[in-house]
């Protein structure tokens, strides 16, 4: 998604800046742009392209103490340096960058053109720095005020103006801003990526809040003017959780580091004298948990396959019928709200605005609603009643793995919370926690076998398309090892329950079409080992993740033997590298795959 940075304060502003949308970078943008503010007015320069195009293109006297930066996400009009933000009013006194979409930009446009604004960019945005510019209020925060009062849609925006040069006005609506606090300087963000280096207590904006951000104070009111007090809380991760740790790639990093991430998720929850767990901020008592009669798990891409996971870890552990579906989806359906049902939002990033979305609409109709997320004070941890944080720390790749495993886990040990204190037995619960207490090492297990596993994403790498079939709980595995391979090696894959493949896609296996299929040693095994049959009748190629060799399989990747129930937990593993590997022998570029953005704030 969009990202953006701003400072105020005593240090030469460009530099700040332009390392700030390096650290958002990862995001996703196709072009970038920056202003500053000095004593002679405002100074813009904006570049299609990496952040990288816009540092080569500042002039070398590009001085300022307070200024606004942007990585741009095309959402209206195409990636190039006129489209880029910031977006500057007609006297060139007023720039804007802007986050989230205007839906009613067009006639807000119309009404500006027939008055005779003549506009620089397609963009929706630049509506917002004419509306402000040509504000007759006194003050920047009324001019940004009444500007966003004949806005619909969703914003995040930070503003400079030559007039009030010892400030800059942020906004959010559905789009995140943070303000970061420092030494008698101040910086606002989209993403607490971008400050952590300077700060780490930081001040997170609701919906409808706005701030006046000086270089020595700072103040947040409401769109309506009225003063609210946004309390700092301190960054959880440390700044070089967001460096690369000596990997190429930060998707390597995140799935090398997979076994200490799902310890942080364990620490300090595993309760063995009555075995279950504790969930500090679950907000939902034994009386309450046990007149949930259903769980219904909301979220998009990653995010939904782990609430698929999580689904069937409720339904065999606790015994409460339990479901995930996406929350693009649940969002527009006017879903009947039960009031015995359980919602859950699952979310890495906690601003994913589909998953947001129906988090509102689920409160607007009176749900309980927790959130599984992994950005502590996000806007969905924040919207929620309650939930479990993942504790993934920063998942900087576009491409989801540590935090899709961590999720997997929290929901293993949400599971068996409701397990224990319904009706699993003291021996399952010991045994779900002996289970848990051995995935990281088991976990080191499985990335131990790297090289094998790139020596068959190389015998692979002819496929002209992937299918990845598993049952029951070895579907969401294959869904989610599909979207893996997809998104970041861009070669087509999909995924089905092996049982439906005799209904239809048997007809697309041939040798240029392999299959992984996921074969657990589970109560389905000799189900699975038929359907190897089936796909080796029609001289369909076979990778498959199991626990022992599987003789109908060309190629098998060992996974070990965990609990069932856990076991979907361990058998993606090996396919995140297996995607991994793939995008490395095509070139692709992997932090950031073409067209992906790793927080879709936008619908
Ligand atoms: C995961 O690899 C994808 N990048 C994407 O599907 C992601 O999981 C999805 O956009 C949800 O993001 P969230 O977890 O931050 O809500």
């Amino acid at each position: 998604m969009c990202g953006i940075v701003g400072y105020i304060g005593k240090r030469d502003v460009a530099p700040l800046l332009l390392e700030g949308l390096q650290r958002l970078e990862y995001r996703g943008y196709d072009s970038a742009g920056i202003a500053v503010g000095g004593k002679s007015g405002l100074k813009t320069v904006k570049a299609k392209g990496r952040v990288r195009g816009l540092d080569d293109k500042l002039p070398k006297r590009f001085a300022g103490t307070s200024g606004i930066a942007h990585t741009r996400w095309a959402t209206h009009g195409a990636p190039n340096d006129e489209n880029a933000h910031p977006h500057l009013d007609a006297e060139g006194r007023v720039a804007i960058v802007h986050n989230g979409i205007i839906d009613n930009a067009s006639e807000l446009r119309a009404k500006l053109t027939a008055d005779g604004v003549e506009f620089a960019s397609e963009t929706d945005s630049e509506v917002l720095a004419h509306l402000i510019g040509r504000d007759p209020a006194d003050t920047l925060e009324e001019k940004v005020r009444h500007a966003l009062r004949l806005v619909e849609g969703t914003y995040g925006i930070a503003v400079l103006h030559a007039g009030f040069p010892d400030r800059i006005v942020v906004a959010r609506n559905g789009s995140p801003v943070v303000l970061g606090i420092g030494e008698k300087e101040m910086f606002v963000s989209s993403d607490v990526a971008a400050l952590v280096s300077h700060t780490r207590q930081v001040v997170t904006l609701d919906d409808g809040e706005m701030a006046t951000v000086k270089a020595d104070d700072y103040r947040t009111y409401t769109t309506e003017g009225s003063h609210t007090s946004a309390s700092p809380t301190t960054v959880e991760w440390e700044a070089e959780s967001y460096d690369m740790g000596g990997h190429d790639t930060y998707m390597h990093k995140e799935i090398s580091e997979q076994a200490d991430a799902v310890d942080r998720v364990l620490r300090g929850r595993i309760d063995d004298r009555f075995a279950t767990v504790h969930l500090g901020g679950l907000n939902l008592d034994a009386r309450e948990a046990r007149g949930v009669r259903r769980v219904k798990i909301l979220g998009c891409g990653s995010a939904y396959h782990a609430g698929q996971i999580g689904a069937q870890m409720i339904e065999e552990l606790a015994r409460i019928p339990a479901d995930a579906e996406p929350a693009s989806e649940f969002r527009y359906r006017n879903a009947v709200v039960d009031p015995e049902t359980l919602y859950i939002a699952v979310s890495q990033s906690g601003e994913t605005y589909d998953t947001l979305a129906a988090v509102q609409e689920l409160k607007r109709k009176g749900a309980r609603v927790l959130g599984v997320v992994n950005v502590v004070g996000s806007a969905i941890a924040r919207e929620t009643d309650g939930g479990v944080y993942v504790h993934a720390g920063p998942e900087v790749c576009v491409v989801s793995t540590k935090c899709f495993t961590n999720t997997a886990v929290a929901f293993a040990l949400l599971a068996l919370h409701l397990g224990r204190i319904r009706d699993l037995s003291v021996a399952d619960g010991k045994r779900i926690i002996a289970g848990l207490r051995k995935l990281p090492g088991q976990i080191e297990e499985i990335l131990a076998n790297e090289d094998r596993i790139a020596e068959l994403a190389a015998e692979y790498a002819d496929a002209k398309s992937m299918m990845f079939v598993g049952r029951v709980r070895g579907y969401p595995v294959a869904r989610e090892a599909s979207l893996k391979l997809k998104e970041v090696s861009y070669v087509h894959a999909e995924a089905y329950p092996a049982s439906e493949l005799k209904h239809g896609p048997l007809a697309l296996i041939e040798p240029a079409v392999p299959t992984v299929a996921i074969v657990p040693d589970d109560d389905l095994l000799e189900k699975n080992r038929a359907t190897l049959e089936e796909i080796k009748a029609r001289s369909g190629r076979i990778l498959a993740v199991a626990h022992q060799e599987q003789e109908k399989a060309d190629h098998t990747l060992l996974v070990p033997r965990n609990e069932v129930e856990l076991d979907p937990i361990l058998m993606g593993i090996p396919l995140q590298l297996l995607a991994y590997h793939s995008a490395l022998a095509l070139g692709r570029d992997i932090d950031k795959p073409r067209n992906l953005a790793k927080s879709v704030t936008v619908e």
